[in-house]
């Protein structure tokens, strides 16, 4: 059962069993607790502002292999009383100071997090009008933490990178409540060792695997991405598991050159194709899971250019009538007149916030 944020509220506790927080965007927090919940990896107890705190269930790595989340931390303390004055610092280093920060690094270590770290940094973030800065409060965190950790602080005051594979954690204020949380890998999980190429309108892959989720994946299934830039879809999707036939097609050369060398090593089929003219069978595919050039960032091309709509019309007669689609969308409310018109009823939306932007994950079917 998942307890409310609210029954767990103290003052200052320190928390030393496998309690864990994965951070993600906003509006995907719940697609992110399902994916911990199915995969068996815990027990989800809160969901809060681009956050999900769980229970781990068991010992091992795959913690590491969360797809929609930007990243993942050992849970070390949650404080509260912290106000917007500086004497709110104080308050945050005694909580720091009382954090059993090596019995957290074994912890670390049993989840797949690098050994024996050499120094230690904090990055912090806050919502609302303080009277300090991150900095300030990355500090006080910092030093008590370091010499608890017996490593030296790294601070980021000075805009120097902190050493690579060092214990890295990570502060959010959040209201009145702070909550310290212990990296588990050795970066953020958000950064893919696969894109080694991105481009104008890549999408942020956790993101991306959460438009996967949305369309339901199943063994054997057909999965498009009729709009596919650096391949970022279709490489989540194939992350995702399960035998599941995938293509990515984009109108652009140069982006599929750059999806194959990104999608080395899977069994993905890249083409080059027009989304207004698939070389695809009418209701050939399962599943199509994409973001369309309706961004800011990348204009449509080809046939898109002067006539949008087919991008519906297609996406439409490619789908089986049983299929799916996951779709991101900004200005969602006018492409989905089109969407409609094309014979696509919307089974789903959610608003998400990444990077400053607020489109929206919508779902659809076969009318
Ligand atoms: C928002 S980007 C997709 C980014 C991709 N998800 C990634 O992670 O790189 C939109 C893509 O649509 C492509 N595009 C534009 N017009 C197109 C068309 N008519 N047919 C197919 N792709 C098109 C662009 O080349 C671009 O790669």
């Amino acid at each position: 059962m998942r307890r409310s944020f609210a029954a767990s509220r103290c003052r200052s506790r320190v928390v030393t069993g496998a309690r864990l927080v994965a951070r993600t965007v906003r509006g995907i927090e719940s697609i992110l607790a399902d994916e911990i919940q199915a995969s068996g990896l815990g027990t989800v107890e809160h969901e809060g502002h681009r956050e999900v705190w769980f229970q781990h269930l068991g010992p091992g790595p795959r913690v590491l292999d969360l797809r929609c989340a930007d990243d993942v931390f050992v849970f070390g303390a949650v404080v509260h009383g912290v106000d917007r004055t500086k004497a709110s610092l104080r308050v945050l280093a005694a909580a720091a100071e009382a954090v059993p920060v090596r019995d957290l690094q074994a912890l670390r270590e049993t989840l797949g997090g690098p050994r024996q770290p050499m120094s230690l940094d904090v990055s912090a973030s806050f919502l609302g009008r303080r009277n300090f800065n991150r900095y300030d409060v990355e500090d006080a965190v910092g030093a008590p933490l370091a010499a608890r950790a017996d490593v030296p602080y790294h601070s980021r005051r000075a805009g120097v990178a902190p050493p690579h594979e060092g214990m890295s954690w990570r502060v959010t204020v959040d209201g009145d409540r702070a909550l310290l949380g212990l990296r588990i890998g050795p970066g953020p999980l958000h950064r893919r060792s696969y894109r080694r190429i991105t481009r104008a309108g890549s999408v942020h892959p956790p993101l991306a695997a959460a438009l996967v989720r949305l369309a339901e994946p199943f063994t054997g299934a057909r999965v498009l991405d009729p709009c596919c830039g650096v391949g970022t879809i279709p490489i989540e999707a194939a992350a995702a598991g399960g035998a599941m036939s995938i293509i990515g097609s984009d109108h652009d050369r140069v982006a599929i050159r750059a999806a194959k060398a990104n999608g080395e090593g899977t069994s993905i089929s890249w083409v080059t194709a027009d989304a207004g003219s698939l070389p695809l069978a009418h209701r050939s595919v399962d599943l199509v899971v994409t973001n369309p050039p309706w961004n800011r960032q990348v204009p449509p091309a080809g046939l898109l250019a002067d006539h949008p709509t087919r991008f519906w019309r297609e996406l439409r007669r490619v789908l089986q009538p049983q299929g799916r689609a996951a779709v991101l969308l900004p200005d969602a409310d006018d492409h989905l007149v089109d969407a409609t018109k094309a014979g696509l009823t919307t089974h789903d939306r959610r608003l998400v916030s990444v990077f400053g932007a607020h489109p929206e994950i919508v779902v659809l079917q076969p009318s």
